[in-house]
């Protein structure tokens, strides 16, 4: 380790269990999801199987959410999710520019990571908005899909099947982008793997 290195711990146990099951679901929901939707033209599995699969996937990274928001909440951290309305703008631009440019050109991030603040001004907004409004979306349209005759009463409120259907797809689309890019910034950490050993181990490298 270089002697200007310290090792500051930004990921408890909590969110790295809650993580790591919550991507593998992901996966599995995202593999099975495109099954289901382009049955006609893909065959990676029978969609009986892939429904079935994508249904326990689902309740899986349902359950797995209470996790994060009850350990988020519970705790008080959830306000690392929140960002500064008043330098928010500003401070995303700084950061994209250092992700698109600054990062290969050698310049040090902009944002310096500390336990109360772990992520920078995009990652809070993306974080807040996927956790709080997107994922549960996903979550309820998904639950809906499943037991259609059962929640028809909610259905029918939310305009029907067709409108749960499209939120349910579009989701699926952001969530499948959100995972794509997530995977590619998670790699501009120190080195390549630096952020993902953070999410194994709970610690990052501080320079
Ligand atoms: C293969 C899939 C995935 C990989 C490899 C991955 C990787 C990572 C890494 C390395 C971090 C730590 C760096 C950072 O904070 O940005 C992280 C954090 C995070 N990821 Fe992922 N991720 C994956 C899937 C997902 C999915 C599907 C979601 C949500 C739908 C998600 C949501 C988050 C959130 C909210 C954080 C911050 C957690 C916290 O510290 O509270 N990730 N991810």
């Amino acid at each position: 380790m270089m002697s200007n290195e310290q090792l500051i711990y930004v990921h408890p146990a909590p969110v790295r269990i809650w993580h790591w099951i919550n991507a593998a679901g992901f996966i599995i929901l995202i593999v099975t999801g495109f099954q289901i939707r382009y049955a006609d033209i893909l065959n990676w599995m029978p969609l009986k199987d892939a429904i079935t699969i994508h249904n326990y996937g689902g309740f899986a990274v349902i359950i797995n959410y209470f996790l994060w928001l009850i350990y988020y909440i519970g705790s008080g951290k959830i306000k690392i999710y929140i960002s500064d309305l008043h330098t928010f703008i500003p401070k995303s631009i700084t950061q994209m520019k250092y992700y698109g440019y600054g990062f290969f050109k050698g310049v040090p991030n902009p944002h310096s990571m500390t336990q109360e603040n772990k992520f920078n001004a995009p990652q809070q907004n993306a974080y807040l908005v996927i956790m709080l409004f997107l994922l549960p979306a996903q979550m309820i349209s998904g639950m809906f899909l499943w037991k259609v005759k059962g929640y028809s009463n909610y259905i029918n409120i939310l305009g029907g099947i067709k409108v749960i259907d499209s939120i349910h797809v579009i989701l699926f689309f952001i969530f499948t982008s959100f995972v794509m890019v997530h995977c590619y910034l998670a790699t501009l950490g120190h080195t390549p793997l630096a952020h993902f050993k953070a999410m194994i181990t709970g610690y990052e490298a501080h320079h």
